[in-house]
């Protein structure tokens, strides 16, 4: 029996169906979905459209909705339109990527595969491809066309949205708009809209590094790897981000559903607007808008290219260049600025002196990369900005007095009355040669070389450092220049910078952290401290950590900050920023009111109530969740356990030191010495295996116990020798079916109880190919996914 049921978690084809919610999701609902054919609109296999013969669509059953070729540029593309006079309104295209083709091609619709496209020169192309063989398919009036495989839905366009979703339509976890690139060319165009698996749905705009600062709506939701967007046939869009779920708007449109249609698009100018048609009127045959997530089209990103800002007069908008800025192209503003004056070097030109001024603009924003960010006047904030030769403009904000430098490019500018920031633009007016230097310049290269290491060497290593920082900041400079210069050359590439974070300065944090007194911990990575950052309108608090046995560069150092940098959920302490002076490493924490997990479960007087156990256990598992499958790049924590599991003021749990294990690590032997926290070490650190995102399912599952049980995993103060070790104890009492001694006669949920013991058992599994991956995990503790029986978790039975 039990081997039976490890069979089934093993099985290919249980592991396949359950690596993508998606996937899981789609053959949900193509199991529920039972066939609405009208036999009067079956379309047979056979079939064919042409551009400009009949038939060239084919139809809804109420004429509302048809499916063909649509004209496109000089060509036709294929898709489905909401019918209209005098135009029709294309809600959906298939391969938009690709180019439209011409008046010759065929659409044929085989019954192995799906719809084949067959252009002039004899080329094929399978372009609904639903990999299965089907028998008929149907145009519905829902604006969905379906394929049926013995009256069962076996793929519709609904569940493949491109820029539009229509009433009655999901927008389902992970999956995402993408807007056009105009009313009129529906290829795929600058902006997406995308239902986050942590449950936040977020605008974007195109570019090659998802960045957050990439994004520009969001609706800030939280919630399970299973959440939705649905627009519903009456017009109002709702969002399931489960257990949360929010109307996001409303229609006012009322009406019988057979004669109004409504529509959720991202427009071509990257606003997501909610539309309804009405058929039985020609009052506009584009629809009435009925609602649009933002109002001011310049709080849209990447309507002006860099270093120029965004204005917007009446639903318009305007980009200007930053004062000493020029257009790249007058005929086509939207793609940026550029000086005509090159830094080329700034430091290394020792041979100039550069003669700036500045311009002030007031009301003005912008996102670019801030290096920096001080409390002074406005002043010194312009001195800042031009004694530093990296600094292309400075924000400042007159009632915080923060000042805050960007370098160049400057990006996503925006200027309106509302904004409070003023920005200082540095203009660089030209420069002029300094006195010779006191080589001479005949010393070229290798002399000069040499020459540089003496004296590298003889004024020791601070300045030595200070050269290594030059050299470095120099190097990140240029590489900021170069992606600088792609950039310009194409609008639609990203911007590939390096930092999101904040960096500081060493005195900056010993001044925040009053000389580093205040200690609030100490950890494997190093000792905590707790500090306050003075902010925009109140005081931060913050935790900072001082990084001891950190042996990588400063490179290396700060590509891994980048990384961490990008994390962002709600389960997961927020790095918010970071100082790298040469050995000294330190970074900045949020800082979480409520102490460690550790401190909550095994140290207080009265145990914590079960829900907020159980809340708690859920919450780290989509912390895991996060790290193993959600971010761009997959972090292996390495060292999960309660000391480094933080609570915040409303109890809800947040990994920390994730992403460190990576610096830590010159070997993997050495590994469990620098950690040293056995109990939640997977047993492949002692056998040297390699290691797999189940070492830390194992360490969830050690928690998860603990969590249970409010009990640390190794205890000698017990008064049974058999409950020494958790794991043991709670296999026995789960197998003797005495569940309720493992919580010491509080009142639960029994069977919630059975599922999260049994999952627990599951994840410290020897075997680490046992153990479940974290998704199955979260899906199991919710009760969405059975839990079959456990064996006992040790290969041999544990002796220590
Ligand atoms: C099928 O289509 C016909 C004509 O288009 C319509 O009159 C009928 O109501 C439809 N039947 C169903 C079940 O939708
Ligand atoms: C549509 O836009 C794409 C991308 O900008 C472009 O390559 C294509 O030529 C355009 N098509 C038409 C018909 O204008
Ligand atoms: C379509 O085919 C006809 C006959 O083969 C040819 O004369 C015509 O140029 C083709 N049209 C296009 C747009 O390729
Ligand atoms: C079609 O489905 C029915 C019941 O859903 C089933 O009895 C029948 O065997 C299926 N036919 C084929 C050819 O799969
Ligand atoms: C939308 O999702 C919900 C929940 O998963 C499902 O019940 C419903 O049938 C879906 N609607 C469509 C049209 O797929
Ligand atoms: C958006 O969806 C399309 C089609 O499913 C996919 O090709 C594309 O990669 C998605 N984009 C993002 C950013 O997820
Ligand atoms: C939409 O209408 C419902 C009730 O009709 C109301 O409760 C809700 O607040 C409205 N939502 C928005 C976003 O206006
Ligand atoms: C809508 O326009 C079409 C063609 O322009 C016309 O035939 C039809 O009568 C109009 N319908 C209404 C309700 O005005
Ligand atoms: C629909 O939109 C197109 C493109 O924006 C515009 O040219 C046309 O006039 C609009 N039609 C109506 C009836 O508003
Ligand atoms: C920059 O452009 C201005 C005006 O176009 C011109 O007078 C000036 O010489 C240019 N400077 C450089 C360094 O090219
Ligand atoms: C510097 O800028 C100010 C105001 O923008 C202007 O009045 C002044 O003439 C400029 N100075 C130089 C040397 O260009």
């Amino acid at each position: 029996m039990q081997k039976g049921s490890l069979l089934f978690l093993l099985h290919p084809n249980f592991l396949m169906a359950h690596a993508s919610p998606i996937l899981l999701l789609f053959l949900l609902l193509s199991l529920q979905v039972i066939a609405q054919e009208n036999e009067t609109n079956i379309i047979k296999p056979g079939s064919s459209l042409y551009p400009r013969k009949h038939p060239s669509s084919w139809a809804s059953s109420s004429g509302h909705f048809e499916f063909g070729f649509y004209p496109q540029g000089s060509g036709f593309s294929v898709g489905i339109w909401l019918v209209g006079q005098p135009e029709n309104t294309i809600v959906w295209t298939a391969n938009r990527g690709d180019p439209p083709v011409s008046s010759n091609a065929t659409l044929v619709f085989t019954g192995q595969g799906g719809l084949l496209l067959q252009t002039e020169n004899g080329k094929e192309n399978l372009i609904v491809d639903v990999r299965e063989s089907v028998d008929s398919a149907s145009m519905l009036d829902t604006g969905n066309f379906v394929f049926f495989q013995n009256r069962s839905v076996v793929w519709e366009s609904f569940d493949s949205p491109t820029d539009t979703i229509l009433g009655g339509q999901n927008l389902s976890t992970n999956y995402n708009l993408t807007s056009s690139v105009s009313r009129s060319n529906h290829s795929t165009g600058q902006y997406y809209l995308i239902m986050q698996g942590d449950g936040n749905l977020v605008a974007y705009v195109r570019s090659a590094a998802v960045d957050t600062r990439d994004a520009y709506w969001a609706t800030n939701t939280y919630g399970s790897s299973l959440s939705r967007l649905y627009l519903n046939e009456r017009g109002r869009l709702l969002l399931y981000a489960y257990p949360e779920e929010r109307g996001l708007a409303n229609s006012s449109q009322i009406g019988d559903k057979t004669v109004i249609t409504y529509r959720a698009t991202l427009d071509p100018d990257g606003v997501f607007r909610i539309y309804s048609h009405q058929f039985e009127s020609n009052i506009s045959s584009n629809g009435t808008k009925e609602w649009q997530n933002l109002n001011d089209l310049c709080d849209v990103k990447g309507n002006c290219g860099l270093n120029s800002y965004c204005s917007s007069r009446n639903n318009d908008v305007e980009c200007y260049c930053y004062p000493g800025f020029t257009f790249i192209n007058e005929n086509r503003k939207f793609l940026g600025c550029s000086q005509n004056f090159t830094l080329d070097g700034c430091e290394a030109r020792k041979d100039l002196v550069m003669h700036y001024n500045f311009t002030t603009l007031e009301n003005m924003d912008w996102v670019g990369s801030g290096y920096s960010l001080m409390n002074m006047n406005e002043e010194d904030c312009k001195k800042a900005c031009e004694e530093d030769c990296y600094c292309g403009g400075a924000l400042y904000s007159r009632s915080s007095g923060s000042c805050t430098r960007y370098s160049l490019p400057l990006i996503y500018g925006k200027r309106r009355g509302d904004i409070s920031t003023t920005a200082f633009i540095k203009l660089i007016l030209g420069s002029t040669p300094t006195i010779p230097p006191p080589q001479s310049p005949t010393l070229i290269d290798e002399g000069n070389q040499r020459l540089i290491s003496t004296m590298g060497l003889s004024l020791g290593s601070v300045s030595c450092l200070c050269f290594v920082i030059a050299i470095s900041s120099f190097l990140i400079y240029r590489h900021r220049m170069q992606s600088y210069r792609k950039l310009l050359e194409n609008k639609n590439s990203g911007f590939t910078e390096q930092f999101t974070l904040r960096s500081f300065s060493f005195s900056e944090l010993d001044k925040a952290t009053d000389g580093f007194k205040d200690e609030l911990g100490r950890g494997s990575f190093g000792v905590v401290y707790k500090g306050i950052l003075p902010g925009d309108k109140d005081s931060k608090t913050v935790a900072v950590k001082k990084l001891e046995k950190v042996k990588e560069g400063e490179r290396e150092f700060r590509t891994e900050m980048a990384v961490i940098g990008r994390t962002n959920h709600r389960n997961l302490v927020r790095l918010l920023g970071f100082c790298v002076e040469g050995s000294r490493k330190l970074l900045v924490y949020e800082y979480l009111s409520n102490g460690s997990l550790a401190n909550f479960l095994f140290n207080t007087s009265e145990s914590p109530n079960w829900k907020e156990r159980a809340r708690i256990a859920l919450d780290v598992a989509k912390g895991i969740l996060y790290l193993h499958e959600e971010c761009e790049v997959c972090i292996i924590h390495c060292n999960i356990k309660p000391q480094n599991i933080l609570l915040d003021d409303s109890m809800t749990a947040k990994i920390s030191d994730f992403g460190l294990a990576k610096l830590l690590r010159p070997n993997q032997t050495s590994i469990s010495g620098i950690i040293g926290t056995a109990g939640h070490l997977a047993p492949e650190w002692q056998r040297n295996a390699s290691l797999s995102v189940k070492a830390d399912v194992y360490s969830f599952g050690v928690i998860l116990l603990e969590i249970i049980c409010c009990r640390s995993s190794i205890d000698v103060e017990v008064s049974n020798a058999d409950e020494i070790l958790l794991s043991t104890w709670v296999y026995n009492c789960f197998a003797a079916g005495e569940l309720n001694q493992l919580v010491g006669g509080e009142e639960v949920d029994l069977r919630m109880l059975e599922r999260f013991v049994k999952v627990g058992l599951w994840c410290i599994q020897d075997d680490p190919t046992l153990r479940p991956l974290v998704k199955n995990v979260t899906l199991m503790l919710e009760g969405k996914m059975d839990v079959p029986v456990p064996p006992f978790p040790s290969l041999s039975h544990v002796t220590y």
